[in-house]
């Protein structure tokens, strides 16, 4: 087991990463006095598999849950399904002593986030993911948020959950495509911070069966936690954790959703934007070469053609949300990243070059 501190005074949580913790988790809620009732909100395939012991765990216990199932896929992070669980708290009579559980992957926690920091002015939550891509990436660090006038998470908060607890062993059920696309987080934190990790990284996908899990999630939220831990609020370093989401956005919207999944994109993305940290002399031969057969080695999905002024449409429209610059991460050797605002159009343009290699 590891546990790992988010360090943020009075906000600092812990990771616990540990085999086996879903089982454990009422022992954490020991922490609290006088709970009223737990809002446990999942998705129903996720509550068949894994919910349904936490609830009848938990209702042994004498708790109360309040149980809320969000409909599959990224429409369930929007106004009407905030209202539909805020309306069904309110009738299950929860109060300030109601504790949310978020059992589940990115979608969930976003609004499961959202809900427990608006919900009478901030109530408490666990994040508790369910696939790769949360366990690494979105249930830590406390960003919360609902898609609104199809913009995606242009309501929320950065909101610090109570605890993340990750258990490995929920991976089991994950559909092995949901898996690859948590592979592309995990690469990306080697990219940005860790050179070793990457190395470890390429020799460990070349056996994806047999993939350690649990050490390459451990390694990963230890570099999530440092990062939030000295820039909480996205001020500048943070912007890091977006290596490969300026053109994986893009390519998400081309594609579509369904086609493509978060981290699959933010795979592509990172291909680009290390093509373009290599054209600028940021990093040598070596080590492009090193980060582009690791992502190789991933089974992502093909992707037919894309359409450069299309894809660079979607991506214009972003750096109209960034007060007209964009901010692009590219790397500084392999293990670190920066902020750039000089990456221009063609550059863009000449790097997804690199993508019709597929
Ligand atoms: N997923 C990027 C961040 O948490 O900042």
């Amino acid at each position: 087991m590891s546990d790992i501190t988010v360090d943020l005074d009075l906000r600092s949580y812990k990771i616990i990463v540990e085999s086996g913790a879903l089982k454990s988790f009422p022992n954490y809620l020991k922490h609290h006095d006088n709970i009223k009732n737990l809002v446990l909100i999942s998705h129903d395939s996720i509550m068949k598999h894994h919910g349904i012991n936490l609830k009848n765990n938990l209702e042994s216990l004498g708790y109360k849950i309040v149980e809320i199932i969000l409909p599959d896929g990224d429409d369930s992070k929007d106004l009407e399904i905030y209202n539909r669980i805020i309306t069904m708290m309110i009738e299950s009579s929860c109060d300030k002593t109601s504790v949310v559980i978020a059992l589940g992957g990115g979608v969930v926690g976003d609004i499961s986030g959202f809900v427990a920091s608006s919900f009478m002015r901030g109530i408490k939550y666990y994040q508790v993911p369910t696939t790769l891509l949360a366990m690494v990436d979105s249930s830590i660090g406390g960003k919360t948020g609902l898609n609104f006038s199809r913009k995606k998470n242009i309501i929320g908060s950065i909101y610090q959950p109570v605890s993340v607890i990750v258990d490995p062993n929920l991976l089991d059920t994950l559909p092995f495509n949901e898996k690859i696309s948590g592979f592309g987080e995990i690469i990306k934190y080697g990219a940005i911070k860790d050179r070793g990790f990457v190395n470890k990284l390429n020799e460990w996908v070349k056996d994806i069966e047999n993939f350690p899990y649990t050490k390459a999630i451990e390694r990963c939220c230890q570099i999530k936690a440092e990062i939030v831990t000295k820039d909480e609020n996205e001020i500048n370093l943070r912007r890091v954790l977006n290596f490969g989401h300026t053109i994986g956005h893009a390519l998400e919207s081309y594609f579509g959703f369904q086609e493509l999944r978060h981290g699959e994109a933010v795979s592509y993305g990172m291909l680009c934007s290390a093509w373009i940290s290599f054209k600028k002399g940021f990093i040598d031969i070596k080590d492009y070469n090193l980060l582009i057969e690791t992502i190789n080695h991933l089974p992502l999905p093909k992707l037919n053609k894309v359409d450069p002024d299309e894809i660079m449409h979607y991506i214009n429209f972003d750096k109209k949300n960034e007060n007209g610059k964009l901010n692009f991460i590219l790397l500084d050797g392999l293990g670190k990243a920066k902020v750039s605002q000089n990456v221009s159009s063609l550059e863009i343009l000449e790097s997804l070059k690199v993508l019709n290699e597929y």
